[in-house]
């Protein structure tokens, strides 16, 4: 199985991801992910990165297709991937169907801008394994704690107000294009375009999106 997740900051692409992994057994790839962990590394490509991630735009197209076409190279890859974050401009969607990299879904998760900024203030991340909690409407067992290791969660840099405002913006202008051209793409095969209101409880989404995939 091969799924690529679009939506805006805080739809809740790597809630989601974590049942889709569990269920199908494939990595989740996440540019976002992946990025982070270069500036934690302290890498020429993190501190370029970083400059684009606390200003809430887009990395240079060029650094995050290279990081995808050799991520999904490896070997816990051959059974599938569920890509979050990417192609988010059409560049990089371009990039990807020049590198024969198929997918079986598209999956699109809609929410309006205000729900992102409730969402983004609220959450807290558990970095080594990708859980996310809100403070409000998925909160951990314990306050600031993981659910599983029961360490620190942590806010990303990024979560902040006036950067939230801004990865909206970026949005709009340059990743919402993709859902016209996944939507056109699909009318002429593969990969399936699926669009789930992403509003509502974590369940009712993920619920949703298994009927969705249609059982698979
Ligand atoms: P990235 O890390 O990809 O961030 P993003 O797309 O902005 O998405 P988020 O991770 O913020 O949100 P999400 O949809 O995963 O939501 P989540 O499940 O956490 O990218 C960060 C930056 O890296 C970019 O700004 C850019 O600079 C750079 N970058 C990354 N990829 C790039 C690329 N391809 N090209 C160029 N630059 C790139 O949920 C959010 C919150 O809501 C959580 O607290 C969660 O608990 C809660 N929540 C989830 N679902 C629900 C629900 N149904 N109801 C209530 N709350 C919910």
């Amino acid at each position: 199985m091969k799924v690529m997740l679009l939506g805006m900051p805080g739809a809740g692409k790597g809630t989601q991801a974590q049942f889709l992994m569990d269920r199908y057994r494939i990595p989740q790839i996440s540019t976002g992910d992946m990025l982070r962990a270069a500036i934690k590394a302290g890498t020429p490509l993190g501190n370029e990165a970083r400059r684009y991630m606390d200003r809430g735009e887009l990395v240079p197209d060029h650094v995050v297709i290279e990081l995808v076409k050799q991520r999904v190279r490896e070997a816990d890859c051959a059974n599938g991937y569920i890509i979050d974050g990417f192609p988010r401009t059409i560049p990089q969607a371009r990039a990807l169907q020049e590198a024969d990299l198929d997918f079986d879904f598209v999956i699109e998760f809609r929410i309006d801008d205000d729900e992102v900024l409730r969402r983004l203030t609220g959450r807290r991340v558990h970095p080594p394994s990708g859980r996310t909690y809100h403070v409000v409407y998925n909160p951990p067992k314990v306050r600031g704690k993981d659910d599983v290791t029961g360490e620190d969660l942590v806010q990303r840099a990024d979560d902040a107000e006036p950067t939230i405002l801004r990865r909206i913006t970026t949005y709009h202008a340059q990743t919402r294009p993709l859902v016209d051209y996944y939507v056109e793409r699909s009318k002429r095969g593969p990969p399936r375009y699926v669009s789930i209101e992403a509003t509502g409880p974590v369940e009712r989404v993920r619920d949703a999106m298994f009927a969705a995939l249609g059982g698979q």
